[in-house]
């Protein structure tokens, strides 16, 4: 076994990556990949607690694993949480170390249940959503969790599940995984820099991963730069996210125009331009990794396959202490 510290994460396979999920998440996961050993799942498992297309949902997660895999993932590194169905049997368990009450507290459940209120379908699988959570990072022993601060409710909560755990089986069985919290860019749409760049909000707020390089520059061409409300003194919402974008793709002029903003002679189809070459220069090189992925698709599939089966042995061995300690019948392997 590896001595150095483990980081776990995981995402759900629903959709496409864009660029405001590769630079606030899955950028900073590539990165850890250096220093710790990672383990990130597709968690299909959890794709099923919203409303959700049966016929679609492998496809897309293998469409998933095809982008992360070509933004600098590790095949090695990523599991499907399907493939490991200790996860399931383990939040099994934990459903009887969480508090209804606490589970109930979930600001996530209570948004989505909102928003599947008008199909008047809410699964309990949504509600027990955080506990297979919990079993996602504990089966693993994490030491570090790098999520949004959208998760911390539920690390809270993965905590509670591994200490109420450990005071009934008597011994400090799990560790207390802790959250990493990366500083990572929070990208905006261009069409609107007043909200989050993300699908839900339509096509025109997203620049994907792998964006043609006509339609980068036709949007960063159009990006929104000053609507006129700004407060004296303050940099628009609209030129804070060019540069942010612009940083965030490392682009070796940042400083020169930000020195230009401050002295006051910044010309926007400026930073237009050198935001847009280095966003095509990125995409680009993504582009061309899909390109040899999918020339050997069969072997990415059988990677991955592989990679489950071998990061499994770590999730079967945790659940047969687990099982041990909490008193059920257990097979050994
Ligand atoms: N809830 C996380 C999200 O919405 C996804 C997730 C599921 C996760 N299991 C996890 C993240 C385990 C970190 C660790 O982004």
């Amino acid at each position: 076994m590896s001595d150095k510290k483990r980081v776990l994460s995981c995402i759900q396979p629903t959709g496409n990556l864009h660029l405001g999920n590769y630079f606030g998440a899955v950028k900073n996961w590539v990165d850890l990949q250096e220093q710790y050993e990672c383990f990130y799942g597709i968690v299909d498992y959890h794709a099923m607690t919203m409303p959700y297309n049966t016929k679609k949902l492998r496809t897309q997660t293998w469409d998933l694993i095809v982008d992360l895999v070509s933004t600098g993932l590790k095949p090695e590194n990523i599991f499907i949480q399907s493939l490991v169905p200790e996860h399931a049997e383990l939040g099994w368990i934990f459903n009887c170390f969480a508090a209804v009450g606490r589970v109930s507290n979930m600001t996530q459940y209570k948004d989505k249940s909102q928003q599947n209120k008008k199909d008047g379908f809410i699964s309990v699988g949504l509600f027990d959503y955080p506990v297979l959570q919990a079993a996602d990072i504990l089966i693993y022993k994490a030491d570090f969790v790098p999520v949004g601060d959208d998760q911390d409710q539920h690390l809270e909560l993965t905590r509670e599940i591994a200490d109420r755990f450990n005071h009934s089986v008597g011994k400090e069985y799990f560790i207390l995984p802790q959250t990493l919290h990366t500083k990572t860019p929070r990208i905006k749409s261009p069409a609107d820099p007043t909200r989050k760049m993300s699908k839900s909000a339509g096509e025109k707020h997203v620049i994907g991963v792998f964006e043609e390089e006509a339609r980068i520059r036709k949007q960063i061409k159009s990006a929104v730069t000053d609507t006129g409300d700004t407060p004296e003194g303050e940099m628009s919402a609209g030129v804070g996210n060019l540069f942010e974008l612009l940083k965030a793709a490392n682009a070796n002029d940042y400083e020169q125009l930000m020195s230009s903003y401050h002295a006051g002679d910044l010309k926007y189809s400026e930073l237009k331009e050198s935001t847009a070459e280095a966003l095509v220069s990125l995409t680009s090189t993504f582009i061309e990794n899909k390109k040899n992925i999918l020339d050997n698709k069969k072997e990415l599939k059988y990677q991955i396959k592989q990679s489950s089966a071998e990061i499994r042995k770590v999730a079967q061995q945790t659940l047969s202490e687990v099982k041990e300690l909490v008193g059920l019948m257990n097979v050994k392997f």
